[in-house]
């Protein structure tokens, strides 16, 4: 009895069109429906094997090896375009996903702002939410604003020509501000107590530019004149400002000092907002920030010299006020960890971009 499926023929053209249908198989999808309709369970090889238990035993082997070598050889076919096709795929997708680094900056780059002046507007904000206003004033000034009404004699080292940028001649009596002062002076002589206000802007000093000095920075002023204002009051504002800049909890300390335009005056120095002072006197934890002090310089205060409230037409009988200023670099620098005062002036904008996120 001879099986139809099992001719030689048959198998023969079994294996023909397998190979056939692998070789016309342009992807991966095509070779899989190939695959099946030629080795699967109804492929005519498959089927051909199951006819294999209907022939007489003296046939069987013979049947076997032919069918057998036949599913080999559609195999084999099978593998080869499997290779082919694979490594097509790999390499168009190598092409479609190539990505040319040489090519231009399709988008326009976002601008970030300067820390600067995000730091000069959330503390003049803070000011803003207690009532202050936020004055301005001229960057060239008349020594009488930036030292004399200041209680800054004639003999006062600020005035040397070592710190002060003198525009035109040094008799012009015309400066550039060395710092925001002034500005306290030009409000008070124009507006009637209460006064509250701050004044942030950039002051100037004959500094080489270097790591921790630039001849051109920022500082930012605060008065308050009013009737019994106290060293309380200063206290308590320096706490609300610390804390609302770096933290709640963050504290001020005062240490006595002097400034020609304050009586008292002090030093102002800022709790260490990283370590809360938990790292002084224990060797374990230094602290960079503050390196291990627990406190940070960051400006000067004091109550209002009664000379400078008199030099503005203010009663000192009947007012009194605080005042202080702070260095919005030294500030950033501390805040930021960042070294190198250069980089706040140079204006790259590697630096400014990553600051650029705060609004
Ligand atoms: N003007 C001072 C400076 O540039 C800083 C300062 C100290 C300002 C004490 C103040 C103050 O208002 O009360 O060094």
């Amino acid at each position: 009895m001879a099986v139809e499926a099992l001719s030689e023929e048959s198998v023969a053209a079994a294996v023909a069109d397998a190979q056939a249908a692998f070789a016309a198989a342009q992807d991966l999808a095509q070779l899989k429906n190939a695959r099946i309709a030629h080795t699967g369970d109804r492929s005519p090889l498959a089927l051909a094997n199951r006819e294999i238990g209907a022939l007489p035993p003296a046939a069987k082997a013979e049947a076997g090896k032919r069918v057998g070598q036949a599913r080999q050889a559609v195999n084999q076919a099978l593998a080869r375009r499997q290779e082919v096709l694979e490594a097509e795929r790999e390499e168009r997708v190598l092409a479609e996903e190539a990505v040319d680094v040489t090519k231009d900056y399709d988008r326009d780059p976002v601008g970030a702002r300067h820390p600067l002046t995000t730091i000069q507007e959330r503390m003049a904000d803070i000011f803003v939410a207690m009532g202050y206003d936020v004055v301005d004033g001229p960057e060239v000034e008349t020594e009488w604003h930036n030292f004399d009404a200041l209680n800054i004699g004639p003999d006062h080292p600020a005035r040397s020509m070592q710190d002060t940028f003198f525009v035109e001649s040094p008799d012009s009596g015309v400066v550039l501000r060395t710092h925001t002062s002034p500005v306290q002076i030009r409000t008070m002589l124009t507006q009637e107590p209460p006064i509250y206000m701050v004044a942030p802007g950039r002051v100037f000093r004959t500094d080489e530019l270097d790591a921790t000095h630039t001849p051109v920075f920022s500082q930012i002023e605060a008065l308050a004149i009013d009737k019994g204002i106290t060293m309380a009051h200063l206290k308590g504002t320096l706490d609300h400002f610390a804390s609302a800049l770096f933290g709640a909890g963050i504290v001020t300390r005062l240490r006595p000092s002097y400034f020609p335009f304050t009586e008292p005056s002090a030093e102002l120095d800022l709790q260490c907002f990283v370590c809360r002072g938990a790292s002084v006197g224990d060797p374990d934890n230094p602290c960079r920030t503050c390196s291990s002090e627990g406190w940070i310089e960051w400006g000067g205060c004091g109550m209002v010299n009664p000379r400078v409230l008199a030099a503005c037409g203010i009663d000192p009988d009947v007012y009194r006020g605080f005042a202080f200023g702070m260095g919005l670099e030294r500030t950033l620098m501390f805040r930021h960890g960042i070294t190198d005062m250069r980089d706040m002036v140079e204006g790259d904008v590697r630096f400014t971009r990553p600051f650029g996120l705060e609004v």
